[in-house]
């Protein structure tokens, strides 16, 4: 062979497996079928659901039981959930997690979030860190938002554009160690805001000197009177 022959070759032969690769891992995502919205995730990895730098994902499945499919094993044995990078999320509903009833570790970061509807995490017993963070659509915390979780440790609502927190978010939410919400541009908080939240051992609002909170209305920490 010439030289220019073999550096085709080698090219050729390199495109090749590489064309390979990608089909492999579009054929092999491992997510079952059933699944249409996580077409474009993958549930390769150990017991993750893996849907970063997804393009097309807009919601997440409508119900993860169905009446002709067990699917028991799949969604007992997810422990993480990562969403990262997603622009075409905006919404996150009611109960969209029900059924991954061992979900430890649940990430939505950088992605088009508008809206957390109430109670879109109810039901997760095993819950042990959410993140949502660096959603700059993300502007208020809805009532019931994150409540009903009820053994979490650790949530994350860092870099979000959160203004307002409405009242009663985090109703029934009892076991959280560490909330954290600062770099948000927070401005008010409503009565009632933290109620539920009974063992809270570290909440950060904002770090100084960024803190532009005007309104915090009376009873906002109403639970602290449970410590
Ligand atoms: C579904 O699968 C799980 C685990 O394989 C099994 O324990 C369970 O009995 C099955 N349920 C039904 C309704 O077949």
């Amino acid at each position: 062979m010439t030289r220019y022959q073999i550096i085709f070759f080698i090219l050729f032969t390199f495109s090749n497996s590489i064309i390979q690769l990608q089909s492999e891992h579009l054929k092999n995502n491992n997510c079952p079928h059933l699944f249409k919205t996580l077409s474009d995730c993958t549930c390769v990895q150990t017991n993750t659901i893996d849907c970063s730098y997804s393009t097309t994902i807009t919601h997440l499945p409508r119900s993860w039981t169905s009446t002709n499919h067990n699917l028991t094993l799949f969604t007992q044995s997810i422990l993480r959930f990562d969403l990262l990078h997603t622009p075409s999320i905006t919404s996150i509903k009611t109960n969209d997690f029900q059924g991954l009833y061992n979900l430890r570790d649940l990430s939505i970061i950088n992605t088009g979030l508008i809206t957390i509807q109430p109670h879109a995490f109810r039901h997760l017993h095993r819950l042990h860190e959410l993140r949502i963070e660096l959603n700059r659509n993300l502007i208020e915390l809805k009532s019931f938002a994150l409540s009903d979780i009820e053994y979490v440790h650790r949530i994350s609502l860092k870099s979000n554009s959160i203004r307002v927190i409405h009242t009663e978010v985090f109703r029934n939410t009892h076991f959280v160690d560490i909330l954290d919400l600062s770099d948000n541009p927070l401005e008010i908080i409503e009565s009632y805001a933290f109620n539920g939240l009974k063992s809270v051992g570290t909440l950060i609002l904002c770090l100084l000197p960024t803190c532009p909170i005007k309104q915090i209305d009376s009873f906002a920490f109403f639970w602290i009177s449970y410590m």
